[in-house]
């Protein structure tokens, strides 16, 4: 059956061809269903109509993509507040911290770069910011509960880790050792959700951030920041007007700005409601599909599975590229991750060939999608053993002193007994993009 998924969905991403293109950045930018052009001219046709008028239909397009995450969070009650950008809720998370009694924030060296170049300019201006290394991932959570005394105001940590894939185990516990502390956490879950199920009431205390532009298929402007319960008395810095559309929680101070209950109290100010509109279309087309988190985790492990398989019949040297093979499959998110000096130029030769990846560092990654066939799979890996085993002819085989190495045997066709549909989707001489700017 999920065998079949594939064959069933494709027809659906017609705009985005995903039948005749090897997209194999499904960790970074899915493919958007058709209905999610529906969902962008209903959009403008509302704008049209309407005019100013039309906020109360954007609202509920707002609250039809809550619906949504909510879903997808485990918790029909989650309180969500929406932004463009992770990076704008974030921003209005710290602000709400009480940095001057407590100036030291834990995260770990990990991090997506929003929480990376954030942090680090704050530390600039003098909080104190604490980097946990991310390996080994197992003890992490310890490493940063340990690390976060009664001076710190928050730890902030990703679900899965945007580099490795490797998902972050013991949140649970984390969050219980915060709140026994009064520290708060903050959870990055924007490599889980929609294909590593995430279940809010394991971390009851935690506020979360993630979006849609990746697994969930909704693109850009739907992120969201879970605002826990205990943020009730919290007075974020960083809000904006629509934060005073709903009722306003009772202040004793008239001569003080004034927050709303729940998560509007985190709210922002006029946005672009396009977003909201494609990503309720989006939802309600998942729902229809049965597209699950666990049967999206179910796919995606299964392609994990198949793309493992044929990177390990290429047998190549570790130290020309590799993968982690410590955990199980089952301790990884939605891509494979390969380690490689020579990383972002097997991205470009790929590209050139019409496979699509992306590469982070020393890591190539390769994502999925669950609209994309065996078949695809295998030819993006042919691809793949063949650039590696062009790299081994002009240098990867070169040993420091010249000589050839040795341990390799030539990869790609005839390994893992793949055949993928490689005349019809590897087109040599395609222009290769420039590096993406997503994640
Ligand atoms: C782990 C992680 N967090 C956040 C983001 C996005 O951050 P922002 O919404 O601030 O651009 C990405 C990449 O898109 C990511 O990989």
């Amino acid at each position: 059956m999920l065998n079949d998924l594939a064959a069933r969905l494709a027809p659906h991403y017609s705009r985005f061809r995903v039948s005749e293109r090897l997209l194999l950045t499904g960790h970074s930018h899915q493919a958007w269903p058709d209905v999610a052009l529906a969902g962008q001219i209903e959009a403008f046709e509302d704008a049209a109509l309407e005019a100013d008028g039309k906020w109360a239909r954007a609202m509920a397009k707002a609250e039809r993509v809550r619906a949504g995450l909510r879903g997808f969070l485990g918790d029909p009650a989650a309180e969500l507040a929406l932004g463009g950008s992770t990076h704008e809720l974030v921003l209005r998370f710290l602000s709400a911290l009480d940095l001057p009694a407590r100036p030291r924030l834990v995260t770990s060296d990990g991090e997506f770069h929003t929480l990376r170049r954030q942090l680090a300019r704050l530390a600039e201006e003098g909080v104190e910011v604490v980097r946990v290394p991310a390996r080994p991932v197992e003890t992490l959570s310890a490493r940063l509960a340990a690390a976060a005394g009664d001076r710190t105001a928050a730890v902030l940590v990703s679900a899965v880790l945007y580099e490795t894939a490797r998902i972050v185990p013991g949140l649970g516990e984390l969050a219980a050792a915060c709140a026994r502390r009064g520290t708060e956490l903050l959870i990055d879950t924007y490599h889980a959700l929609g294909v590593v199920p995430f279940r809010l009431p394991d971390v009851e205390s935690a506020w979360v951030v993630g979006g849609g532009y990746k697994y969930l298929q909704l693109g850009e402007g739907n992120c969201f920041l879970r605002v826990p319960p205990h943020a009730a008395g919290l007075r974020p810095v960083v809000t904006g007007w629509f934060a005073e559309f709903a009722e306003l929680a009772a202040e004793r101070d008239g001569t003080r700005v004034r927050y709303p209950r729940g998560a509007a109290r985190f709210a922002g100010a006029t946005y672009d409601p396009t977003s909201h509109y494609r990503a309720a279309r989006v939802l309600t087309f998942f729902a229809e599909q049965g597209l699950s988190d666990t049967l999206l985790r179910r796919v995606s492990q299964r392609q994990l599975a198949r793309l493992t398989r044929r990177f390990d019949a290429f047998d190549a040297p570790e130290r020309v590229i590799g993968r982690d093979r410590d955990a199980p499959l089952t301790a990884f998110g939605g891509f494979l991750a390969l380690r490689s000096p020579h990383a972002s130029v097997l991205r470009e030769r790929l590209a050139a060939q019409g496979v699509l990846t992306d590469s982070r560092g020393d890591h190539l990654r390769l994502g999925a999608a669950p609209y994309l066939s065996d078949g695809q799979l295998d030819a993006a890996m042919d691809a793949l053993g063949a650039e590696i085993a062009a790299l081994g002819e002009t240098r990867a085989d070169t040993a420091p002193d010249g000589r050839a190495a040795s341990g390799r045997r030539p990869a790609g066709r005839g390994t893992g007994g793949g055949t993928g549909p490689r005349a019809l989707t590897v087109r040599r001489g395609a222009p290769a993009p420039g590096r993406s700017a997503a994640c």
